[in-house]
Order: structure tokens, then C-alpha cells, then sequence
């Protein structure tokens, strides 16, 4: 059956000439299938060099933003329309405008989860690959606005000593892992290293062993002499950290921790995406223009690992 629909998505991408783009949260078939996978940053570097007319963006709707912002003219696709970010929606763009008149003087770093009417508002975009590095290079004493993760925008402050305003966004699916669920994970497995995401909450980050963005938790798992690693970010990665390191083993901190928007994209949705050309994800030439600044400037920090 899935070697059937696989068939039918291969003909039609050659078709429509399009490339298939997905984040590490995407089910395992599809991360299989795609073209590229990789974290935010990583993502938004391929969307923006590809030679594709097309890209199937697997992922969420702030990412497939991006890709369409990133590279104006070519058609950008998210096959379920309703795949969503409710941390990018804890935040609009009016909201970010009284922020600014608050803290007048304040540069703003938005968080890539966010829409594109944030960006536009903000002066500089990162991803959690980059925000440390991102935050570095800004001017010492200006004071740094940063939305809508409090809980990245915790662990930018504390890496970097800045002094930040934060905005109390957070991401439902990482804050699920509890304190707790890395206790009872250490407890059975206490020779494994603890990778968390620092969308994670401030308690369970106090007891991981290494913050890391999702293609920094592959590149990390790749290098290390380690055979047993706790991961504390939403499980879709698991897939191609076992992929790339069958030799190791990988145990969820929590098995709660799934991202309902990044498992809406099937085999079938992308099938009918490429079909019917649709669901095309467009930004407004003002908004995009303001909120590829910001971009731009993203792409081009790369973080330390
Ligand atoms: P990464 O950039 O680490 O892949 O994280 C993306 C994301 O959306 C986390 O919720």
C-alpha cells in the first residue's frame, strides 16, 4: 500500500519538479521519503537554495511561511492546511508593537516559530540552533526583545548574560516533559546522556546533560561515545536519530511528548498537495519584504556545533 502511494508521490514530483522538504518531527515514512529533513535553520538554508519550482514543505505552516518568504517566486506547499504552531499564534504582530513601545530602544529577536507578520515587526530572526550566537553579535548595550518562547528565550539570556525582556509563549508539546519524566528515565537508564530541547522547561533543562536544537541533537548523537541517550524533545526525531545510529539506543523522555500539527502531513495529503497544487502558503510583498530582513540575517549565522 505505502509502496504504491510512494511510487505516485516519486512520478508526481518529478511532474510538478518539485522538492520534498521535512522537519525532524515529521512521521518516520515521511521523513524517508523527503528530499531533505532537518531542523528550522537547516530547513530554511535548503528551501532557500533549491532549485525546485516547487517545495513540499512537511512541517508547519511558519515554516513553509519562511521557505515562501525566503524565495519569492517559487510555490511554496503545505499539504494540510490546518497544520498550524500554536506557539507562533501565542503571539501578533500588535502585541509585539505595544512590546516595542514599552521598551522603546530595544532590538527584537523573534523565534522562526512565529508568523510572518512577527517577523516584519522584529529586527532579527533565529532559530534554536542559532539564538545564542544571534544574541552574541548584537550590540552590548541595547536591551533585547525576545518572543514568543520564554523558555528558549530563558536559556539565550542565561548563555549570553544579556539583558532580555520575554514574552510568555511556550511550546504545548515540550512543556508536557516533566522534571519527573527525566527522573524516572535516569533512574532506569543511568549511564545515558540527556539531550534536551531548550524549548524544554527550565527544571527539566536544569537536569540535561546537553541543550540542543534538533540538528544539533543529530550531529551530537553522531560524535559521541555515548550508546544510551534520553531525548527530551517531541519523539518524531527519534526516527532518524536510531536511523542514523543503529547502533545506539534512543528512549523518549516522555512518550507524551507529540506534536499533533507536525503529525497532520500523510502520504495521502502530499499525494493530493501535488495533484491539486495546493495548500499554497503566499506572504504579501510588505510583509514579506520586512520580514526577509530579519530572515536574511538568520540564514546567515551559523551556530557553534
Ligand atoms: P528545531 O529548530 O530544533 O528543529 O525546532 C523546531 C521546532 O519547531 C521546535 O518546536
Amino acid at each position: 500500500m505505502n509502496e504504491q502511494l510512494l511510487q505516485k508521490i516519486g512520478k508526481l514530483k518529478e511532474q510538478r519538479k518539485a522538492v520534498i522538504l521535512a522537519h525532524n518531527y515529521q512521521p518516520g515514512e515521511i521523513q524517508d521519503l523527503a528530499d531533505f529533513t532537518g531542523d528550522s535553520l537547516g530547513l530554511s538554508i535548503k528551501a532557500s537554495q533549491t532549485d525546485a519550482q516547487v517545495i513540499v514543505f512537511c512541517g508547519v505552516r511558519f515554516m513553509a511561511e519562511t521557505a515562501a518568504i525566503l524565495c519569492p517566486g517559487k510555490t511554496v506547499l503545505l499539504p494540510d492546511k490546518f497544520a498550524g504552531c500554536p506557539l507562533a499564534d501565542m503571539i501578533t504582530a500588535q502585541e509585539l508593537r505595544q512590546l516595542k513601545q514599552k521598551n522603546p530602544g530595544a532590538l527584537v529577536v523573534c523565534y522562526v516559530n512565529s508568523s510572518a507578520e512577527v517577523k516584519a515587526e522584529s529586527d532579527y530572526c533565529c532559530t534554536s540552533a542559532n539564538a545564542v550566537e544571534l544574541v552574541n553579535s548584537l550590540p552590548a548595550d541595547r536591551t533585547i526583545i525576545f518572543v514568543p518562547d520564554q523558555h528558549l528565550g530563558r536559556f539565550v539570556a542565561e548563555r549570553t548574560g544579556r539583558d532580555m525582556v520575554l514574552w510568555p509563549g511556550y511550546c504545548p508539546t515540550h512543556v508536557l516533559i516533566t522534571e519527573d519524566d527525566i527522573k524516572t528515565a535516569k533512574g532506569r537508564y543511568p549511564d545515558a546522556v540527556v539531550m534536551a530541547h531548550p524549548e524544554c522547561t527550565e527544571p527539566v533543562k536544569a537536569l540535561a546533560d546537553q541543550l540542543l536544537s534538533t540538528g544539533q541533537m543529530l550531529k551530537f548523537a553522531a560524535k559521541s561515545p555515548a550508546q544510551k541517550f534520553i531525548v527530551a524533545t517531541e519523539i518524531g526525531i527519534i526516527h532518524a536519530l536510531k536511523k542514523q545510529n543503529p547502533q545506539a539506543e534512543f528512549i523518549a523522555a516522555s512518550d507524551r511528548a507529540v506534536c499533533p500539527n507536525m503529525k497532520k502531513i500523510t502520504l495521502a495529503k502530499i499525494i493530493g498537495s501535488l495533484e491539486d497544487m495546493q495548500y499554497r502558503v503566499t506572504v504579501s510583498e510588505e510583509i514579506a519584504k520586512r520580514a526577509k530582513k530579519s530572515l536574511d540575517r538568520m540564514v546567515e549565522i551559523l551556530p557553534a556545533r
